[in-house]
């Protein structure tokens, strides 16, 4: 018994070794099957399933992922499970790009698991997610404000920073404008060089930004969708107004019901619909992210009817916190309830408006009166920690100081 594992572990490294081995590598033979610019999404359900998502130059047409609890991957008599993955071609350049992704389902909840990605013998190294818990425990997240220019060369020390001051967050939310051209690839190049490895451990929720749309100035109505790199790159929830799958989309994570945006198309019946997830809700926080701010305070005129259309919404469900990018700077509202500053006896929303990229605009006086806090400048990033009856929101500088905190407490 004792020599058949042995030569099982012999006959499993063995593959492992031929499989890197016989992989050829860039350079050897310019087009492979290596995968490229992996990255995790949360997914609807994120205590039971996780989604990845990667690109390859060619497909032997048999793209995959495979996985297996991390507890087991060294374990001589577990095999991971394979996942075949769907694929999207796009056309670059003359050139055809292959995304995969798989959804990788029926995963044990608070569980570590192990993954790569590819097609034998060119697969990726083995990564670590861990899904989310059944229950409410306290959990933290990122939230960045706008990338959009000099992407790898400032923004990646951003992420480092980030990283290294909360290592455990659970996922990373990013509140649009990742690149400046959405339809440009070589700046969703830069943005995973940016990235690195952390988005193959740590999933995104992607917040799609005007940046992810073509300029309206020079296009006709028509035209106007989100980048077609969006959808292929990524693989979020699906959920959202028929039109908005995977740019407006809701997903339940240990007591938070996050509901994520579209602020570009279709807002009305974002506002509907954003209704109908509401009424069914039973978790505690209620979080919202919207890429253009609902308190603009921008010196540009581009106010939006927010105030009408999704703040009716907010303060009939007590949202707690609204998630916002486009301004380029750094406000915090006050708790606030129809437009206004919320009374004592009155639970209010707070409005965040947050920056992380190099672009920075001048803060306006607009809303001077609501806010708790403005900031013009700077590259930031934002920890969330929620627990039961807590949250605890801390903005933080490149030099990982803290420059805003603030918590809402929860009275059951
Ligand atoms: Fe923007
Ligand atoms: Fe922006």
């Amino acid at each position: 018994m004792k020599i058949l594992r042995k030569s099982r572990v012999l006959l499993f490294i063995g593959v492992l070794w031929l499989c890197a081995a016989s992989c050829p590598q860039a350079g050897e033979n310019s087009i492979t099957t290596l995968p490229e610019r992996i990255v995790l999404n949360v997914t609807q359900t994120p205590a039971g399933s996780q989604a990845v998502t990667w690109q390859t130059l060619k497909t032997a047409g048999y793209p995959a992922a495979q996985i297996i609890k991390l507890s087991e991957l060294l374990t001589p008599d577990s095999s991971p499970a394979t996942f075949p993955a769907q694929t999207q071609v796009v056309e670059l350049d003359k050139k055809q790009i292959y995304h995969h992704s798989v959804i990788f389902n029926s995963l044990f909840p608070d569980t570590l698991y192990a993954y790569r990605v590819g097609e034998a013998p060119c697969w990726s190294e083995w990564n670590q997610f861990k899904t989310a818990s059944q229950t409410r425990e306290p959990f933290t997240f990122l939230y960045f404000g706008d990338i959009q220019k000099q992407i790898f060369p400032m923004c990646s020390q951003m992420f480092r920073a980030a990283l290294q001051q909360e290592p455990e967050s659970r996922f990373w939310l990013l509140c649009g404008d990742m690149v400046n051209n959405g339809p440009d690839d070589r700046e969703w190049n830069d943005f995973f060089n940016a990235m690195g490895w952390m988005p193959r451990t740590i999933p995104l929720v992607l917040v799609p930004g005007n940046h992810e749309y073509p300029d309206k100035r020079f296009i006709s109505q028509d035209a106007y969708h989100i980048t077609n790199l969006w959808r292929p790159q990524f693989a979020q929830p699906e959920n959202g107004p028929k039109g908005l799958e995977e740019s407006a989309f809701s997903f339940e994570y240990q007591g938070v019901c996050f509901i994520v945006l579209n602020g570009n198309e279709q807002t009305k019946e974002q506002a509907v619909w954003m209704e109908t997830i509401l009424l069914k809700n039973k978790q505690p926080w209620i979080i919202v992210a919207i890429h253009q701010p609902v308190y603009s305070i921008s010196q540009r005129k581009d106010r939006t009817n927010f105030q009408d259309l999704l703040v009716p919404v907010f303060d009939r469900f007590s949202v707690d916190l609204v998630l916002q990018g486009h301004d380029h700077g750094y406000t915090r509202t006050f708790p606030l309830k129809n437009n206004q500053l919320a009374s004592e006896k009155t639970k209010g929303t707070i409005y965040v408006i947050s920056n992380a990229g190099p672009k920075v605009y001048p803060v306006g006086s607009r809303y001077d009166h609501l806010m708790a806090k403005t900031r013009s400048g700077g590259m930031l990033f934002q920890s969330i920690r929620v627990d039961k009856n807590r949250l605890q929101f801390k903005a933080y500088d490149m030099m990982k100081k803290v420059v805003d905190s603030f918590d809402i407490r929860k009275i059951n």
